[in-house]
């Protein structure tokens, strides 16, 4: 690895990336830290902190309360809302501009990425933004709920319910291999703001590397990924990413 380095990024990390064909970003909860968005498991300030998504996120937290499930997502719908892109997400949306070929996978459901005006955006987790009939499927863009309930399906009355990946629940298909396609083929991967702990999206990461990618970290904790990066920058995404696109 090389020894020089202009604001912290090392040469050779800025020469790969200038090189590369096709680049290939992972993106966590970490990337919206700095739009206030809570991260998961960040200790102090993360949701874990006050609720425990283990005991919401998930399909038989949603049949047995709906209505305190629903309650959560729609205030943190509200707090996705009212935050704005980072310069983490602008600096990802200027490395696909450069780029001859990109994708933006990301486990993020605040739709952020595409707020900044990244376009090839993988949604691995779903969209809090986005509603869908809890037994269809068929996502929809208004409801309306009697005060105190949770709305339903105008079309065949089964509840409804945020388009999320919940725990124990698969992954959107397409995504996933949209995904793994990328992280097979790409030559550089900008692994950013993820502990590196949920899978199948921390599988992502070593598939790429096994496929000869450069892959490179961006966090200011160690995460399992960090022992075969072959860049770590080891900072907030906010600060690091700009440094990586600064001319
Ligand atoms: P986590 O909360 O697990 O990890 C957030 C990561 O971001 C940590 O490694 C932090 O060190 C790092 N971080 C914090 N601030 C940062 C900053 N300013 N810049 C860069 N990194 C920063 O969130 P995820 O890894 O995204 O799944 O969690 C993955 C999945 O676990 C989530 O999508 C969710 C959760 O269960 C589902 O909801 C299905």
């Amino acid at each position: 690895m090389s020894t020089s380095a202009s604001n912290g990024i090392p040469d050779e990390l800025r020469e790969a990336l200038r090189k590369a064909r096709f680049v290939a970003a992972l993106t966590g909860a970490g990337v919206s830290a700095e739009s206030g968005l809570a991260t998961f498991r960040d200790a102090q300030s993360g949701l874990w902190a006050r609720f425990d998504p283990r005991e919401l996120a998930t399909p038989s937290a949603f049949a047995r309360n709906p209505k305190l499930v629903w309650d959560w997502y729609a205030w943190r719908r509200e707090r996705v809302a009212s935050a704005q892109p980072n310069a983490a997400h602008h600096a990802l949306v200027e490395v696909e501009r450069r780029a001859p070929q990109f994708l933006l996978a990301t486990q993020n459901v605040d739709g952020l990425h595409q707020r900044a005006g990244s376009r090839t955006v993988v949604e691995l987790h779903g969209n809090i933004g986005r509603v869908k009939c809890s037994r269809e499927g068929t996502v929809v863009d208004r409801w309306h709920a009697p005060a105190g309930e949770v709305p339903r399906c105008s079309s065949c009355g089964a509840l409804l319910r945020p388009d999320v990946v919940w725990f124990e629940e698969m992954l959107p298909g397409h995504a996933l291999a949209a995904a793994e396609d990328a992280a097979r083929n790409c030559d550089l991967l900008l692994v950013v703001g993820t502990s590196a702990e949920v899978y199948p999206a921390a599988a992502l990461p070593s598939l790429a590397a096994n496929h000869g990618a450069v892959v490179v970290e961006v966090n200011p904790n160690r995460t399992p990924l960090s022992a075969f990066a072959d860049y770590v920058l080891r900072g907030a995404a906010g600060v690091v990413l700009p440094q990586l696109v600064a001319d």
